[in-house]
């Protein structure tokens, strides 16, 4: 694979050396087994969207433990992962970097199967009595889990651990201002719980063989509404220094979906402008943006930070060359996504992900 000169990209945190600054988004693809491992079907779905100009292939939504997980096809983190190292080798074989996005959904409400909810208030208000209910010995629980579970990812040979705190899992509610009232010291720094995890990871890893990450819902509801408290939280978090990378998305599930499976008339890399510019202000940590990019050559046109990088889902699903084609002048080849949502297997009741226009998804 040739990368022209203008993608050419070369990049290395702590012992890690990236090749490219696009990278496979985390999708949960409902391919797991009933013991939370991944099967024969999940692992061919990563190789085929593996090496090809990829410089990180994330597997989304590993819950901490079987208990969290958001289905019953999740992954999830057990005493039993002997499937998954051929994984992680085959992944580096292929020349990109095993992510792994480690994940909680700890709420009794049931993840909505429809595009909208029909009552924002009344979520809102069953997330803040659920974050407020919980107890400090809970979330002491929460956070050896969190680490214990990160660190037998790397031990697995994960490069990339990406903390999932996004889209109303239970670390994006327990940070959020929308949803953490607390009046202890989890509520006066809504950003404590992931500094403890980060600390606690960096403690036990016993190696600097991996980029910590950390996957965080920028807009919550809407893209008009005030970041301030957003930056000023991951302001703490790059001050604090644990972490070493900082990935963006959208959104949450139990309220809207159109934020986290960006609408096509936000328009190509919509989000690429905001965090441009924070990963100029922040030079020290990599970023990571991510919503409806569908053409490299486009973004490529941008002055861009070295620290930024790029998380693509669904352009991916539809043409796994979707990246290769885009860097080596055959944009013309390229398989579309048409946004027909078939993907969405949860929503649509299907088993299993699912693609409109590729048949050959995994
Ligand atoms: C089928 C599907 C499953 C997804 N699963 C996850 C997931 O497990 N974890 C996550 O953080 N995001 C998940 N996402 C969101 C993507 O990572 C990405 O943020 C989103 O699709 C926007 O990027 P795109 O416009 O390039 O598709 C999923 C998206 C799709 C389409
Ligand atoms: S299922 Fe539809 S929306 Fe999803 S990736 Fe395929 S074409 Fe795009």
């Amino acid at each position: 694979m040739t990368f022209t000169s203008s993608t050419r990209y070369l990049y290395k945190k702590n012992k890690v050396q990236l090749n490219s600054k696009y990278f496979f988004a985390p999708i949960n693809a409902g391919l797991a087994d009933s013991k939370g491992n991944p099967t024969p079907e999940l692992v061919s779905f990563h190789s085929k969207r593996s090496g090809r100009g990829i410089g990180v292939n994330y597997i989304g939504n590993v819950s901490i433990t079987k208990d969290y997980v958001t289905n019953d096809t999740t992954l999830y983190v057990s005493e039993d992962m002997s499937g998954w190292k051929s994984m992680t080798a085959m992944i580096e074989e292929a020349g990109s970097l095993p992510g792994v996005q480690v994940a909680c959904y700890k709420s009794k409400y049931t993840l909505i199967r429809k595009w909208k909810n029909k009552d924002d208030d009344q979520y809102i208000k069953f997330a803040i009595e659920e974050t407020d209910a919980l107890t400090l010995p809970q979330i002491n629980t929460l956070i050896n889990q969190f680490v214990d579970s990160s660190v037998a990812l790397i031990k697995l040979g994960f490069k990339v651990i990406q903390i999932h705190a996004g889209h109303g899992y239970f670390l994006s509610t327990f940070t959020s201002a929308l949803f953490n009232k607390r009046t202890d010291e989890y509520g006066k720094d809504r950003s404590l719980i992931l500094k403890r995890i980060f600390e606690g990871i960096r403690e036990k890893a016993g190696t600097d063989d991996y980029i910590l990450d950390l996957r965080i819902s920028f807009y919550e509801r809407s893209l008009e509404e005030n970041t301030d408290i957003k930056i000023s939280l991951l302001d703490g978090l790059v001050k604090h220094g644990a972490l070493d990378m900082i990935s963006q998305t959208n959104g949450l599930y139990n309220l809207s979906k159109k934020l986290m499976y960006p609408h096509r008339t936000f328009g190509q890399g919509f989000m690429t402008p905001p965090i441009l510019d924070l990963a100029a202000q922040y030079p020290s940590v990599l970023w990571n943006s991510c919503g409806n990019i569908w053409d490299i050559e486009e973004i490529e046109k941008n002055k861009l930070p070295d620290n930024l990088t790029f998380s693509i889902g669904r352009s991916l699903l539809a043409d796994e060359d979707f990246v290769l084609k885009s860097i080596t002048n055959q944009k013309d080849q390229i398989r579309r996504c048409t946004f027909c949502n078939k993907c969405h297997y949860y929503s649509m009741g299907l088993p299993h992900i699912a693609c409109g226009v590729n048949e050959n998804l995994f």
